[in-house]
């Protein structure tokens, strides 16, 4: 039989995207005028390529999947205050490669006011951009630096003959990443679609999981049922590492033969119209969690639930962090990995030998998703309804002679994703079985 399809959310519509771009230029100065470039292709191997991903920014502006396109907003332009420039119409290139919006397309599919080809780029960026004395765009990208070079030497020209000139530019980043840090919630049913698409692949990958496979096996599955349920595949590079390779972060190979008596950790999250699941689970390859694997696992999960419960608007990360920290070393203290008081291992952060990473991220349009964690160099910033972060304790035991046997090269992580709201917090990867009972019922012993 073939895997029930999830029901879809529905795509953003373009007023969505147009109240976004109302919001940004809101916050402008009088006479400025903000740039955005979308994402190009990039090339794989000679003449192939990697396949598109659009540019974050310019996607939450404005919905759009092309190659190649510029955003401008010219706050209080009559003509138009939001201009994108398109890939050109190309019939030859299109039978190649597929159709193209086309200005056309964009101004009556995406809701902009005006749209060009890029064949009349050149010709009309300048024209748009006279008259704006400030330009905001992202200083990361070097063709909206470029732009803007072009534009303040075409201004200073100008300004010899008596126009207003573009004075300099600043940084478009942080006022587009604090709108994006509050997920409306259009937003919220993406995230929580990827995240069930996500939790469906780790249980497929657990129900399929048994000694003698290969960690890219597991990956297979995994990424199978993300594209199965309409994912355009995977948000970040799929992490399955059994036994001791749990410990190394960001392992990405998935090379190793899954072995007996060992535990996999598995990070994998399914991308959904760009926006991002980010799930950790780990269980015993032969479906039976041993003593020390139980003790050990049990330890982050109930500093995992823990966490979670406190997830609520005005609580920070880093009081959810602290409250993690403590867990996971009374835990180690228990287990025998770490001795004496628990304050005491946490003020000399020996703890941090099991646990180096932090506990959450914002997730969103990116699996690392933008927006300041602090709200000034002091303060960290308070959590509000909408944002969305992740939950992510782990304990990373290396095989070093001082460490008792059962325990050396375990790497346990239980990561879920959790949205903020106005009275505490959804989690919307619970499809992902996280319990013992759980996990091994639903392995059948192999
Ligand atoms: N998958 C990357 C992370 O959990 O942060
Ligand atoms: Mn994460
Ligand atoms: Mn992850």
């Amino acid at each position: 039989m073939l895997p029930e399809l999830l029901p879809r959310p529905a795509a953003i519509a373009p007023e969505e995207y147009r109240q976004r771009r109302e919001a940004l230029m809101a916050q402008l100065p009088k006479g400025a005028a903000l740039i955005v470039p979308g994402a190009s292709l990039v090339t794989r191997s000679h003449d192939s390529e990697y396949a598109f991903r659009q540019q974050s920014d310019f996607y939450y502006l404005t919905g759009i999947q092309e190659p190649d396109a510029l955003l401008v907003l010219l706050p209080g332009r009559e003509a138009g205050q939001s201009v994108v420039f398109c890939q050109d119409r190309d019939p030859t290139m299109e039978s190649w490669t597929g159709r193209r919006l086309g200005a056309h397309g964009v101004e009556s599919l995406h809701g902009i006011d005006q749209a060009f080809e890029n064949a009349d780029r050149d010709e009309q960026l300048s024209g748009l951009l006279v008259g704006c004395d400030l330009l905001y765009l992202p200083l990361d990208n070097s063709e909206a630096i470029s732009i803007a070079e072009e534009a303040l030497a075409n201004a200073q020209a100008g300004q010899r003959r008596g126009k207003p000139a573009l004075k300099g530019w600043l940084d478009s980043r942080p006022l587009i990443h604090e709108m994006r840090l509050i997920k409306s919630p259009t937003e919220i049913a993406l995230l929580r679609h990827a995240a069930v698409i996500s939790a469906q692949a780790h249980i497929r990958a657990m129900r399929t999981c048994r000694v003698g496979l290969s960690e890219y096996q597991l990956q297979a599955e995994l990424e199978h049922e993300f594209v199965w349920q309409g994912a355009s595949g995977p948000a970040y590079s799929t992490i399955v590492g059994g036994g001791a390779n749990a410990c190394v972060l960001h392992y990405i190979e998935n090379s190793a033969v899954l072995k007996p008596d060992t535990l996999v950790l598995i990070d994998a999250g399914a991308e959904f119209d760009l926006y991002a699941g980010d799930i950790t689970r780990t269980f015993p390859v032969n479906g039976r969690f041993n003593e020390a694997q139980r003790a050990l696992y049990q330890v982050v999960l109930d500093a995992q639930e823990r966490a979670i419960q406190a997830v609520a608007p005005g609580v920070t990360l880093v009081d959810i962090h602290q409250g993690v920290a403590w867990d996971l070393t009374a835990g180690l203290i228990a287990l025998g990995l770490l001795e004496g008081d628990v304050q005491a291992r946490i003020d000399d952060e020996s703890y941090r030998r099991f646990y180096l990473h932090s506990t959450s991220h914002w997730l969103g349009l990116d699996v690392h998703d933008v927006g300041s964690y602090r709200l000034d160099e002091e303060t960290p910033r308070p959590l509000m309804a909408g944002m969305v972060i992740t939950i992510e304790p782990g304990l990373y035991i290396p095989c070093e002679d001082d460490i008792p046997v059962a325990y050396r090269g375990m790497g346990i992580r239980i990561e879920d994703n959790i949205a903020v709201t106005s009275s505490g917090h959804e989690v919307l990867t619970s499809g992902a079985p996280k319990q013992i009972a759980e996990i091994e019922a639903l392995m059948v012993k192999k």
